[in-house]
């Protein structure tokens, strides 16, 4: 069984013995409901650091009241399970009230990376993330902390944070996990009925395909995106909140010469995938 500690003073005090015997920490910051791209990034995590952390907190603060909070899928036992037998040292399951004790009031909020995509269609979602990650941070001081880059705006925030607030950690990017055909794969896929999971894989190609029209210039970023999301409506999807070429690290529309990053958020039914393509 994989060593458990649930208030962050009990972390600490871990933690400093490691740091004490010169011993490289990593974190990898999760809300449970492991798959293996989160499995990806604890093994890329165990590549890098003598002590690798997994945290798994389902954080309310980065859902906004209509959203799946509730229904989110939580599978501890089998979680630690999965953990124990990647070799992850210590899972850190802070309680709510350990996070978010009562008359808390401090929120940390980015301005430019936060603003387009996911920040026009989730507008509480980055201050959530960036104020957990940072209260991760503090908790654990890691040398490292592993991120997934199918939430590729998510990692663009939270490097920028870390670099804006000197703290020295690393932040490192792991590439998205996939299924054989080519979905992304996440938590939130369990929701997909049948019919919905066969459509699903439509979102990565459309990514593919504006990717390459735009990379090998035969078709401008203007119109690529919008043709794309046209054809995604047709193939089943309910809506597109976005399917957008962007600068690869400020999220900006992308201009000639940017690094490219194609971005695209699609819902099937009430469930919402997102997903994003670069070099
Ligand atoms: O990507 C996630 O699972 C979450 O947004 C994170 C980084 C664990 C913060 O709650």
């Amino acid at each position: 069984m994989i060593e458990t500690c649930r208030a962050p003073q009990e972390l600490r005090s871990k933690l400093d013995a490691w740091r004490r015997r010169g011993q490289k920490i990593a974190l990898v910051p999760t809300m449970g409901a492991l798959h293996e791209g989160h499995l990806d990034l604890v093994r890329a995590a165990r590549g890098q650091a003598d002590k690798v952390i997994t945290s798994l907190f389902v954080n309310p603060t980065q859902f906004a009241a209509h959203e799946d909070l509730d229904r989110y899928p939580r599978t501890e036992t089998r979680d630690s399970e999965l953990l124990s037998k990647l070799g992850c040292d210590l899972l850190y399951m802070p309680s709510k009230a350990d996070m978010y004790p009562d008359g808390f009031a401090t929120t940390i909020t980015l301005s430019g990376v936060t603003a387009p995509l996911e920040g026009t269609f989730r507008p509480h979602f980055f201050a959530g993330v960036a104020t957990v990650v940072a209260k991760l941070f503090i908790q654990a001081d890691p040398d490292l902390a592993f991120f997934g880059e199918k939430d590729w705006q998510q990692l663009q925030v939270v490097t920028k944070m870390a670099r804006d607030l000197d703290m020295r950690v690393t932040i490192v990017g792991v590439p998205t996990r996939r299924e054989s055909d080519g979905l992304a794969m996440s938590s939130r896929n369990a929701y997909l009925t049948p019919e919905q999971r066969a459509i699903a894989p439509a979102l990565k190609h459309a990514l593919d395909e504006v990717y390459d029209a735009i990379a090998s210039d035969t078709a401008s970023a203007t119109t690529a995106g919008p043709n794309a999301i046209v054809n995604l409506v047709a193939q089943g999807f309910a809506s597109v909140d976005y399917l957008a070429a962007c600068h690869a690290q400020t999220l900006a529309p992308w201009q000639k010469g940017d690094p490219l990053r194609v971005l695209g958020a699609a819902w099937l039914g009430q469930t919402r995938l997102i997903d994003n393509r670069g070099a």
